[in-house]
């Protein structure tokens, strides 16, 4: 865990520039990404990939724009889910070849945009959406590539449940299911299906459980292949490589996670025109961030010391959805050994603001900064800004010893006067 700062200093250090300078001049709560940690985790897993494999970046895990555009020089692809994130490609002039677009509950407006974007395939989530993909294709006088998202029957075990297994779910077709779909879908003449896609289970370290998981989405595209007479061109295989949370937690082995895949690529001749494509989002995004916040208060509480941060559930939620706590250190303490258990919670009027529970820390005083670690992805873009009227923190990136904003700060007097009386 942690193995990208140096704990031996008596203060935080990110990127080599220290946490206090960032913090005096863009404040806090501050989400602060060492842009050297993307890069470093991009190409790990860039060298450890054999070349059949494409990365797309999931953008919902970090969707900032200077995340994306370095990422985007690095030669990544990317998943998006939305609006927005199809806009930040827009707005980034991102080849669409080099985009898929997943998740439940497209918009007819998303649809068109990415229609107008050229995006390389929509991974549809239902039967319902891939006829209103091909009415917009129509409209457009387009025939436009998709793949199918299957909720298949085998998934790994999640240790938090977040994407949710074989259970009935909201994503993708199920898979007694998918092969009818195609046989109706065969009549559509503006839809060509060209791939599957399966995300069954997020935040695995275990690369023989990946593996596993991917040996069955390869045998279901098989399958299909035979069964269908469809010449599949890619075998989307999700997200969900996972990062060190707990103390106990290894890094995912990702080289180990290569040469399986090379292994299986090799054992099935019948899909080697077939490319596949990785989604991971906080494998990428997630180790890089640092959500630096300020102690306000400390107090006991029927025997329970509360440390109240001035970032809550509103600037980083995922603590108090998934319940995992992030790793946690005292930024101006750094190398000071833990002396009592605290519960970190934010300054919201609600007991589910709870940032860390028996979190071991020194002994923590008014004005101390907590650093949560592996902050990048699901952090700033996971949370609930506008709860409590507080600031929405800035963003800021450490490049070349340099910190620069990316995100700035947004005051409460700047959104409220969104509002018309
Ligand atoms: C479709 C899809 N792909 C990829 C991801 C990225 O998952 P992770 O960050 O666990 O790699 C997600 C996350 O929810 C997702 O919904």
């Amino acid at each position: 865990m942690l193995e990208y700062f140096e704990r031996n200093t008596s203060r935080l250090q990110i990127g080599g520039m220290d946490f206090e300078e960032m913090i005096r001049q863009y404040k806090t709560p501050l989400y602060v990404y060492d842009s050297e940690i993307i890069r470093t985790k991009f190409q790990r897993l860039r060298e450890a990939m054999p070349p059949h494999i494409q990365i797309f970046y999931a953008v919902k895990s970090n969707p900032n724009l200077a995340i994306i555009r370095m990422l985007a020089e690095l030669g990544c692809g990317f998943d998006v889910a939305s609006i927005g994130e199809l806009t930040a490609i827009k707005k980034l002039a991102i080849d669409g070849s080099r985009v898929v677009f997943t998740g439940p509950g497209k918009s007819d407006d998303e649809i068109s945009m990415a229609i107008q974007l050229g995006i390389y395939s929509f991974n549809c989530e239902s039967e319902n959406e891939i006829i209103r993909i091909n009415s917009a294709a129509k409209k457009a006088n387009k025939k436009i590539k998709i793949g199918l998202r299957v909720n298949t029957d085998y998934a790994i075990q999640e240790t938090v449940k977040m994407i949710g297994g074989t259970q009935a779910k909201k994503f993708g077709m199920d898979e007694n299911q998918v092969f009818a779909v195609i046989d109706r879908m065969k009549e559509l003449e503006h839809v060509e299906i060209i791939g599957i896609h399966v995300f069954n289970a997020a935040q695995v370290l275990d690369y023989r459980e990946l593996a596993a998981n991917t040996k069955n989405i390869l045998r279901l595209a098989k399958d299909i292949m035979e069964q269908k007479g469809l010449s599949l061109e890619y075998i989307d295989i999700g997200g969900g490589l996972g990062i060190p949370y707990a103390e106990n937690e290894k890094e995912l082995d990702v080289t180990a996670l290569g040469n399986e895949f090379r292994n299986l690529h090799k054992k099935m001749p019948s899909l080697n025109k077939v490319h596949w494509i990785v989604e991971p989002g906080r494998y990428l995004s997630g180790e890089c961030g640092v959500l630096l916040t300020n102690v306000v208060d400390v107090k006991t509480s029927r025997g329970v010391r509360f440390v109240i941060t001035d970032a809550g559930i509103n600037n980083f939620l995922r603590p108090a959805l998934i319940q995992q706590n992030h790793p946690v250190l005292v930024a101006n303490k750094f190398d000071r050994n833990p002396v009592n258990i605290y519960r970190v919670e934010g300054p919201l009027c609600t007991s589910l603001d709870c940032l860390g529970t028996d979190v071991n820390l020194p002994y923590i005083e008014a004005g101390d900064t907590i650093a949560f670690f592996n902050a990048g992805a699901y952090g700033f873009s996971e949370s609930m800004p506008y709860f409590l009227s507080h600031p929405i923190p800035a963003e800021v990136m450490v490049k070349s010893g340099k910190a620069v904003l990316i995100r700035r700060r947004i005051e409460p007097h700047e959104y409220i006067e969104h509002c018309i009386i």
